[in-house]
């Protein structure tokens, strides 16, 4: 979708929010998929407010991206626009054992960054992709952590009150890769309460997460991580593996040979043919194990 009123352009420029023409989502997301639209970055967290009324006032359909990487996007001209958070400078301010971060953050910087003042416990999402805000509304974990663990408030533009709020960390409901937040709810910022350890004891811990995943994961190729979640009791990798499914490919789109979660981009997969191929894996685990498998990948298909 294009905006080409140039008077609600210069609104957006009146706003400080950066107008970016006719982009390629498949260059901001990490499985290398997706079509044509514009997107606006939204520098102020406030000026949300006025760029999301100018939209409504026009009945312009928009999406919130974050990071990019667990994220399938359809292909071709796409029927909304995107907004995105610029990351600040600096995007973490640490007090005691406070890490207050800006939801367009890094998130594997911002592990490292805590590391090196000595603040642990999010050592298994060293390697997720994507940033904070991400990491936050999909509950992001590894190795026996999550990120809601630690979350202590948030500040986000609640859709549904058309305003920024701040919430405490009991107020949300953080389960396995699903949080409270209502999916077109905004995340600007989080305070986290991290545990004090040794940089010498984090990087331990870093190093041996970091060895796992490269042993297991098609780390280097395009995907958005694992495509399904794991139901109750069950790897929804050993499944397709068990049923030799590793190689299986639609066009370009193909299950990779390392782990059987993780559906990759070999070439020039469109949205089209990944689609197809998640929809058949999850038909044939269905018949094998009379199992449904979930979605953890988001889709923004039109
Ligand atoms: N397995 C296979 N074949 C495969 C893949 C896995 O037999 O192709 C077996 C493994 O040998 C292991 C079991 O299945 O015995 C579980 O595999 P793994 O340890 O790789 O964990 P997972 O359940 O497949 C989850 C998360 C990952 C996270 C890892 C490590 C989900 C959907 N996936 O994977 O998260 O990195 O644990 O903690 O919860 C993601 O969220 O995108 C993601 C990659």
């Amino acid at each position: 979708m294009r905006l080409e009123d140039c008077k609600l352009l210069a609104s957006v420029a009146e706003l400080g929010v950066e107008h970016l023409p006719g982009i390629s989502l498949s260059e901001y997301t990490s499985l290398g998929i997706g079509g044509t639209t514009d997107l606006l970055l939204i520098r102020e967290h406030e000026s949300i407010l006025g760029m999301l009324q100018l939209l409504d006032n026009e009945k312009i359909p928009h999406k919130f991206l974050g990071g990019g990487s667990n994220l399938l996007v359809g292909d071709g001209e796409l029927p909304w626009i995107v907004l995105q958070l610029a990351r600040p400078e600096p995007d973490v301010l640490l007090e005691g054992n406070f890490a207050h971060v800006d939801a367009a953050a890094d998130l594997g910087r911002t592990v490292t960054y805590c590391a090196k003042h000595d603040l642990g416990g999010m050592e298994g999402l060293i390697g997720v992709p994507g940033t904070v805000g991400g990491a936050l509304r999909m509950n992001a974990g590894a190795y026996g952590m999550q990120i809601g663990s630690y979350v202590r408030e948030v500040k986000l533009y609640r859709a549904a009150a058309r305003r920024i709020e701040i919430l405490e960390g009991d107020q949300i409901f953080f389960e396995y890769r699903h949080t409270s937040f209502a999916p077109d709810d905004m995340m600007l910022a989080v305070t986290l309460e991290l545990p004090s350890k040794s940089y010498q004891e984090i990087i331990q811990g870093i190093r041996i997460c970091n060895e796992k995943r490269r042993a297991s994961q098609p780390l280097g190729q395009k995907s958005a991580g694992c495509i399904f979640k794991n139901p109750p009791g069950a790897s929804a990798g050993r499944m397709i593996d068990e049923l030799g499914l590793k190689g299986l490919s639609v066009g370009d789109a193909r299950v990779s040979d390392r782990h059987a979660n993780f559906f990759v981009n070999a070439g020039k997969a469109s949205a089209r043919d990944m689609l197809s191929l998640i929809a058949d894996v999850r038909d044939r685990v269905e018949r094998a194990y009379g199992v449904k498998l979930e979605n953890e990948v988001v889709v923004w298909n039109a």
